[in-house]
């Protein structure tokens, strides 16, 4: 990456990462608020609490390995469905999904109960639900097969006691279109790196709640192709903005859903980050122009 970019961002993140700590510190106080609510099963009247059945499953004898076809099917359901919400390591996004990597309802269930569990999912009020935030039917898809059913549910297994998981090829986002053939020829190839590099990025880190080629999904992440809020912002802006999110409680907030710091991906980089939006903004422009 060339170092102009990287002079460029340095200017307006002095000023952002105080307020990133104030953001951090206020997800910490409300996690611990939400903990004890969250754990109703540790409240009984035996003299020593019941050890969480996460913890039992972890301390006993591994169960079966999951089947590599089933890991691989549940993977990719998970990665563009389930990982908007629980993140991609399972272990939940705050005021979005829960862990499911210390899910005592995992832990504690059979795949059958599990499959019937996603077919439903579990709405606001219902009285098992601790969030007060819907966990939609199928996780937001119209519907499952029973294999990506099945698929999932082995998956999420794998993510609890990662034991259980096969050795699984590293994950490759599916293409959307492809944007790269559409770059002009005379583009500056620099530019044209950029472009690739965030189409790349953006699928990894966005593309689970802002949609495929950013077009928004209902309910998660908005347009991002239309978005005229994007449009307006510099480059300088538009990264602070990235790396700050939209939390809930944001009087600019729209959807009342979170947009998590970074998109929840606390990996990317500054240069990450305008490779991201130079992609965003090749869209928006092409698609402004009708292609
Ligand atoms: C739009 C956000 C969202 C998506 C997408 C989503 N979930 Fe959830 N899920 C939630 C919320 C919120 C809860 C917790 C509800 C509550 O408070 O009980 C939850 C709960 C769960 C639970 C129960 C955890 C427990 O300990 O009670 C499981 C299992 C689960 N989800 C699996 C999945 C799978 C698998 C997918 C993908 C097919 C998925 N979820 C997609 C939001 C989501
Ligand atoms: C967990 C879901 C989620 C992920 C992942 C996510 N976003 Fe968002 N994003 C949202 C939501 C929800 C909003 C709208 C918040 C609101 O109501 O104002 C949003 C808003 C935005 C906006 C402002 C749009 C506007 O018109 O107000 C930008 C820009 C943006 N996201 C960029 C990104 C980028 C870049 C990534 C990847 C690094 C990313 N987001 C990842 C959920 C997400």
């Amino acid at each position: 990456m060339s170092t102009n970019r990287s002079e460029n961002s340095g200017v307006a993140s002095p000023a952002f990462s105080s307020r990133a700590r104030e953001f951090g510190k206020a997800a910490l106080i409300a996690l611990a608020l939400a903990a004890p609510a969250a754990y109703p099963v540790w409240v009984t009247a035996t003299a020593e609490p019941p050890r969480p059945a996460h913890e039992v499953l972890l301390a006993g004898a591994a169960l079966p390995p999951v089947a590599m076809d089933d890991a691989l099917v549940g993977r990719e359901i998970f990665m563009t469905t389930c990982a908007a919400c629980h993140k991609v390591d399972g272990t939940g996004v705050p005021n979005l999904g829960k862990s499911l990597v210390k899910s005592d309802f995992l832990a504690s269930r059979d795949d059958a109960a599990m499959e019937a569990f996603l077919t439903k999912g579990r709405p606001a009020d219902d009285p098992m639900n601790t969030t007060r935030i819907p966990m939609p039917p199928y996780g937001g898809r119209t519907t499952m097969s029973a294999g990506e059913l099945r698929g999932v549910v082995a998956f999420v297994r794998g993510l609890q006691d990662p034991r259980r998981m096969p050795s699984l090829p590293e994950y490759v986002a599916a293409p959307t279109r492809d944007v790269l053939a559409e770059l002009p020829k005379d583009m500056d190839p620099e530019e044209a790196k950029y472009i690739a590099s965030g189409q790349k990025l953006f699928a990894n880190s966005c593309v689970s709640c802002h949609g495929k080629d950013a077009h928004g999904m209902t309910g998660l992440g908005k347009s991002l192709v239309t978005s005229e809020f994007l449009a307006k912002l510099s480059d300088d802006d538009a990264l602070a903005f990235i790396k700050k999110g939209r939390s809930t409680s944001d009087p600019l907030n729209t959807t009342k859903v979170d947009m998590p710091p970074k998109g929840g991906n606390p990996a990317l980089s500054d240069d990450d980050i305008l490779d991201i939006l130079s992609f965003l903004r090749f869209l928006a422009k092409s698609e402004a122009q009708g292609k």
